[in-house]
């Protein structure tokens, strides 16, 4: 049996794939190739491994979710507007049962009052929100600290 739990699902929803063409103030600059790539050197330096999934269907995502069980240890979610109404993503998170990080480039909480509601927010062991790309390699450090105390 592997002992070694490292292995993290990067799970980009919905608009994810615009960025670089969003408002910077909230988004930054980085496109989604260039943000993926800084989290694999983080994870590299941390010695984890990475692996990506961006979508606009829901249900493409959810169907991702249902899929990952056994072939990773952890997931890192930005699902983007998804985060704050979709019960079926929800649902399909708790299906999954792996420990998960939900992370937010912009400030969720400073935003709109729609932003601030996060439906998958309990299933998760943390949210990170409006540190910008950092925001991955914190959400890394967490999910390796998640796995290492959840040992066998
Ligand atoms: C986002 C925040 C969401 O409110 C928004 O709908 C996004 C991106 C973020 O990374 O800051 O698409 O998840």
């Amino acid at each position: 049996m592997n002992t070694i739990r490292n292995r993290i699902a990067v799970m980009h929803g919905v608009n994810l794939d615009q960025l670089g063409r969003r408002p910077a103030g909230h988004y930054g600059t980085l496109t989604l190739m260039q943000l993926e790539a800084r989290v694999t050197g983080w994870a590299a330096e941390l010695r984890m491994s990475v692996q990506f999934f961006q979508t606009n269907h829901e249900g493409a995502f959810v169907e991702e979710l249902h899929r990952l069980e056994d072939t990773v240890d952890g997931l890192l979610l930005n699902p983007g507007a998804w985060t704050h109404y979709s019960y079926a993503i929800r649902d399909a998170l708790e299906i999954a049962d792996l420990p998960a990080v939900e992370v937010h480039l912009s400030d969720v909480h400073a935003r709109e009052q729609w932003r601030r509601q996060s439906v998958i927010r309990d299933l998760c062991v943390a949210t990170i929100a409006g540190q910008g790309p950092d925001g991955y390699r914190e959400a890394l450090v967490r999910l390796r600290d998640e796995l290492g105390r959840t040992a066998a």
